[in-house]
């Protein structure tokens, strides 16, 4: 049995709770250190999560027991953090979006490849028994040939929870990239590669009020789109419809239907890694539900499945390759919003090789 991986915590704020209480439940992980801009932030999770210690970025990326670094900074932090631990010759875990922009992402990932180190980014949902179970129909002809996709997000915003939530409305946020890389992680998971995109955008208000936490009556300003409806095409033919408001009072989330030849399938919500498949056939009226199969671990399973990558030397899953495509396809979106015409999509990845059923981040496997 190998030695678990040694890793730092880089980003002590909301996100950090599910992370740092996961982590402490992978015997193939042990978290060594967190760190934040905010030494008392990283001090008080350390403190809360049975970590040993709490300490600056540098030192947390130059701690000779990690091995990986997991960056759950807000997204303008992302590529900087990024970049430090892969000069220090560190493993990386991103937080979406895999940075700000496709030079900065690319840029990452030579990085990464000239050091010799990998890259894995969130959504790690993709890994959950629901979307797992949902490939694994898919792949079985469950819906016969798969066409088009449906996804629906949608409600008032994030201000409205979050104690800080200015991030999500600037650059690298909004519904699109706050939220987008669950639904696109989702369909490159199902269709793989997207082509090209076409979307318009709108942005009702340019300032918004903290509706929680110790600011709440806070006005700040919103300098991104907060609706953006897209339409998407793959590589391997399919065609989809996406919707992402925070414009609208009505809350609807989690909506992913797959229409296929034979059947339409209705996907668990792509933020949870729970939750049934529905499916209705052609001329059933009634919806089929039937349960997921696999680990619903939450955050951090995807981190479990890139250490064991790295010991058993095979390929990850939620790789940087993947979140490029998916950063590439949100701005390719957001540029068609702003320039009314077709945007192409350069990048690709190698599909994920689905996990099997029986796959637990909670027995040690390295
Ligand atoms: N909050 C959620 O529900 C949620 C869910 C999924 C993913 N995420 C993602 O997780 C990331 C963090 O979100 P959050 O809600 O935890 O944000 P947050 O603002 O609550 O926390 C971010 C933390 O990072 C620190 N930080 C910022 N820049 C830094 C830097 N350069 N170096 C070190 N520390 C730095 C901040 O001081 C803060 O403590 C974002 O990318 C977000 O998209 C958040």
């Amino acid at each position: 049995m190998g030695e678990p991986f040694g890793i730092a915590v880089v980003g002590c704020g909301n996100i950090s709770n599910q992370y740092l209480r996961n982590l402490a439940a992978f015997p193939d992980v042990r978290v060594l250190c967190c760190a934040d801009l905010d030494l008392s932030r990283a001090k008080a999770q350390a403190a809360a999560y049975g970590v040993p210690a709490a300490v600056t970025v540098r030192q947390a990326v130059e701690h000779p027991g990690v091995r990986l670094v997991v960056n759950l900074t807000v997204p303008a932090g992302h590529a900087e953090v990024a970049s430090a631990a892969i000069a220090a010759g560190k493993h990386v875990w991103n937080e979406k979006p895999l940075a700000l922009d496709v030079a900065a992402g690319k840029d990452l990932l030579k990085q990464a490849e000239n050091e010799g180190v990998r890259i894995g980014c969130a959504p790690d949902t993709v890994l959950g028994a629901g979307i797992q179970s949902a490939r694994r129909l898919i792949a079985s002809g469950g819906i016969g040939e798969p066409l088009s996709a449906l996804t629906l997000l949608q409600g008032p915003g994030p201000q409205s929870w979050h104690p800080d939530p200015e991030f999500l409305f600037a650059p690298g946020a909004g519904p699109l990239f706050d939220l987008g890389p669950y639904y696109l992680s989702v369909l490159a998971t199902l269709f793989g590669p997207v082509t090209r995109v076409a979307a318009v955008g709108r942005r009702p208000a340019d300032s918004r009020i903290i509706g929680a936490g110790p600011r709440a009556g806070t006005e700040f300003s919103v300098t991104v789109p907060t609706y953006v409806a897209a339409l998407a095409e793959y590589a391997a033919g399919q065609a989809a419809s996406l919707l992402f408001s925070w414009d609208s009072p009505l809350s609807r989330h989690g909506f992913v239907e797959i229409t296929g030849t034979e059947a339409t399938l209705a996907v668990p919500d792509p933020n949870r890694f729970d939750g049934d498949l529905r499916v209705r056939r052609a001329g059933e009226r009634d919806w089929a539900v039937i349960p997921s199969a696999g680990a619903a671990a939450g955050r951090g399973s995807g981190i479990v499945d890139m250490v064991r990558a790295i010991a058993h030397g095979e390929p990850h899953r939620a790789s940087g390759e993947l979140a490029l495509h998916v950063l590439e396809t949100m701005i390719a979106i957001e540029r068609s919003a702003r320039r009314a015409g077709f945007e192409q999509v350069q990048s690709t990845f190698e599909g994920l090789a689905p996990l099997r059923a029986e796959w637990d981040p909670y027995v040690s496997a390295i």
